[in-house]
């Protein structure tokens, strides 16, 4: 049984990662803003007493993830899976870029999962293959900007994803010496509140297909940028 701890857990990939982590028998522990208010995680406690513990994280406060850190720690003695999945989607065109929009895009699409990685190293460490996933996306990939278009995405979420990309990139240099895998996961395009109705795929299929990379990873494939399929992203 390992232990896997989720961002952004609620609803969306997260709460498919938790419900399919926990069905195949591990324990989960899924973070979320509003717990009292996650119906669908609540539900799902009714079945997994014991394997699901549900905490309170809002990612861009640093008090709110040392606490997060302490009653993980509490739950269990290693942390063997981090996924960074908590995500905000800003879609302003140019005209409506704000400071404000781009800064947010930033604080919870690249600084949180940074600082929430660096909060969990202690946990981490203590597990025997140690895995930190940071769900980025195709349209933070630089290469791929002309194939996207201007009509996907917008600056602060594009922005913000390629600054997680070079955030894991880095990170997964840094913590190559401490065994700990560091994947930049793209999850595709997927029918959630952020994907749309019209996406080419359900959370299922690509938490099923990013669970079998996280599954099957080791520290040769740290700091790749995948897509779900597994196939290796360029920058
Ligand atoms: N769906 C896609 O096609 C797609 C494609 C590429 C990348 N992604 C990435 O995949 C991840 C999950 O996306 P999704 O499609 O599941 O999106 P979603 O359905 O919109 O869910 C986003 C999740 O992030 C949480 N969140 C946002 N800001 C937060 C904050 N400040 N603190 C804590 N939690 C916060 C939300 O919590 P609340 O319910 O409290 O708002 C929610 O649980 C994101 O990183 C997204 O960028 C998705």
């Amino acid at each position: 049984m390992k232990t896997i701890l989720i961002t952004g857990a609620n609803r969306g990939l997260g709460y498919e990662f938790t419900r399919q982590y926990l069905e195949s028998g591990n324990m989960v522990i899924a973070t979320c803003r509003n717990p009292e208010k996650a119906s669908a995680l609540q539900a799902l406690h009714t079945n997994y007493k014991d394997t699901l513990s549900i905490l309170q994280l809002e990612v861009t406060s640093e008090e709110a993830i040392t606490g997060t850190v302490d009653k993980a720690a509490q739950r269990s003695d290693t942390i063997d899976i981090l996924i960074n999945n908590a995500g905000v989607g800003h879609w302003d065109p140019l005209e409506g870029t704000t400071f404000d929009l781009m800064t947010d895009s930033y604080r919870i699409n690249a600084v949180a999962p940074l600082l929430i990685t660096r909060a969990f190293l202690p946990l981490l460490k203590k597990a025997e293959r140690p895995l930190a996933a940071f769900i980025t996306s195709l349209l933070g990939s630089i290469a791929r900007r002309e194939e996207m278009g201007m009509d996907s995405g917008s600056f602060c979420y594009n922005a913000s994803k390629a600054a997680l990309n070079m955030i894991g990139a880095m990170l997964a240099l840094q913590l190559k010496e401490d065994g700990i895998i560091v994947l930049l996961q793209s999850p595709g395009w997927a029918s959630t509140d952020m994907g749309g109705k019209e996406a080419a795929n359900t959370p299922r299929e690509v938490v099923t297909g990013m669970i079998e990379i996280f599954q099957n990873a080791t520290l040769h494939d740290s700091g790749k940028f995948l897509q779900w399929t597994g196939e290796e992203l360029p920058w």
